[in-house]
């Protein structure tokens, strides 16, 4: 068998291809990644010379380079490649527009094209919107994204749902909440706070830190990719949750407890425009279909984490020492 697997060096993409390769011995993967910012081929150097693993540099709004990547053709193709972060989408949205949804285009007709078997499309709750207090997204909940990045998503995910309705194309979408764990890039909540603990710097949280994330293992997330790949009905959504509802500031209360760091550290800083107050997945459907269940809670996850980032303190001194900070200047600099 033969996969394509678009943004593989990045956080979650790096974790599943590990994944892939260690679990599917009968699977060679072609990994076609752009290595913006967030793309960092160090993530993958435990496998880079295994014989099944392959990397092809390209964006996937450039039909030639993914024809290229597809001229021996796939059996699966798992879209990751995509502007991630909310932040940035607030400051220049336009990355955002050209990958997530163009590039998404893209890749659905050169796929059609080629005959692709699968294609599962790696998506966000973001595009549900913000819930009250009480309630929990599900598949038929209503898209209502709220910034540049989620309606970008949403826009992929309903790129995908027309190629499914007008082509028949075999293509799957999972939507899953707020990924922690190894390999993420030092912008997102978790590993910033951990890094900025680590190195006794303020940790700045926005707004009153009230605001619930669902939090889920980056392991959980990639099992869960793979089962909806795998097995996953086309034309459907599945959600994928961590069922562990947290409030930004216990977490980072929670970091700094764990690193024998004081509360002081935390500096209340300047709220993100729209912010989502909650987010909460119910993610029944692919536990009951397709018998996806967690291996990680939060507690033991968050520690697990926080020992990572401890014990390779060299791989995101490398990121923050570079190209971040002129973002990290720029973002936190007015907050
Ligand atoms: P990330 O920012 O860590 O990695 C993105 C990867 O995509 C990088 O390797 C980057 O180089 C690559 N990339 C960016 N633009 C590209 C392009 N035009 N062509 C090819 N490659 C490109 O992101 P992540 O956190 O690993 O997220 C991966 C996917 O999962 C995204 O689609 C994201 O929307 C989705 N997702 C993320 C979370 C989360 O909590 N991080 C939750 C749900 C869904
Ligand atoms: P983030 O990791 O950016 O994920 P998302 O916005 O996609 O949920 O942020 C998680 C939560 O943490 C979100 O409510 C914003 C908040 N946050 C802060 O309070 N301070 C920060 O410096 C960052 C990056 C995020």
């Amino acid at each position: 068998m033969r996969w394509l697997v678009t943004g593989g060096a990045g956080f979650i993409g790096s974790n599943f291809v590990r994944l892939v390769l260690k679990e599917r011995p009968e699977i060679d993967l072609l990994n076609f990644d752009a290595l913006t910012y967030a793309g960092n081929l160090d993530n993958l150097a435990d496998v880079r010379d295994l014989p099944r693993y392959k990397f092809q540099r390209g964006r996937i709004q450039d039909r030639a380079a993914v024809e290229l990547a597809l001229a021996d053709g796939a059996d699966v193709i798992v879209n990751f490649a995509a502007e991630s972060h909310v932040d940035r989408s607030i400051v220049d949205s336009a990355p955002f527009i050209d990958t997530n949804v163009l590039g998404t285009q893209v890749l659905l007709d050169a796929a059609r094209r080629a005959k692709v078997g699968r294609f599962l499309h790696v998506s966000t709750d973001e595009v549900y919107g913000s819930l009250g207090k009480e309630g929990y997204f599900t598949e038929t909940t209503p898209i209502s994204p709220n910034s540049p990045y989620s309606a970008s998503k949403a826009a992929s995910d309903l790129l995908v749902h027309a190629a499914v309705h007008t082509f028949g194309d075999a293509a799957v979408i999972t939507r899953c909440s707020n990924n922690y764990g190894p390999y993420q890039f030092p912008e997102k909540l978790l590993p910033l706070m951990i890094s900025n603990a680590l190195e006794g710097k303020p940790l700045p949280v926005y707004g009153d830190g009230q605001q619930i994330r669902d939090w889920i293992h980056v392991e959980d997330h990639c099992r869960a990719i793979l089962a909806a790949a795998e097995r996953g009905r086309p034309g459907q959504v599945y959600n994928i949750g961590g069922h562990a509802e947290r409030a930004n500031l216990d977490v980072v209360r929670e970091i700094l407890r764990q690193l024998g760091q004081p509360d002081s550290l935390i500096k209340f800083v300047k709220d993100r425009p729209g912010h989502d107050r909650r987010y909460a997945i119910d993610s029944r459907k692919i536990e009951t279909e397709l018998g996806w269940t967690r291996k990680w809670n939060f507690e033991d996850g968050l520690a697990d984490t926080i020992r990572w980032y401890q014990e390779h303190t060299k791989w995101w001194q490398r990121i923050k020492d570079g190209t971040y900070q002129a973002f990290y200047d720029q973002w936190y600099g007015g907050r």
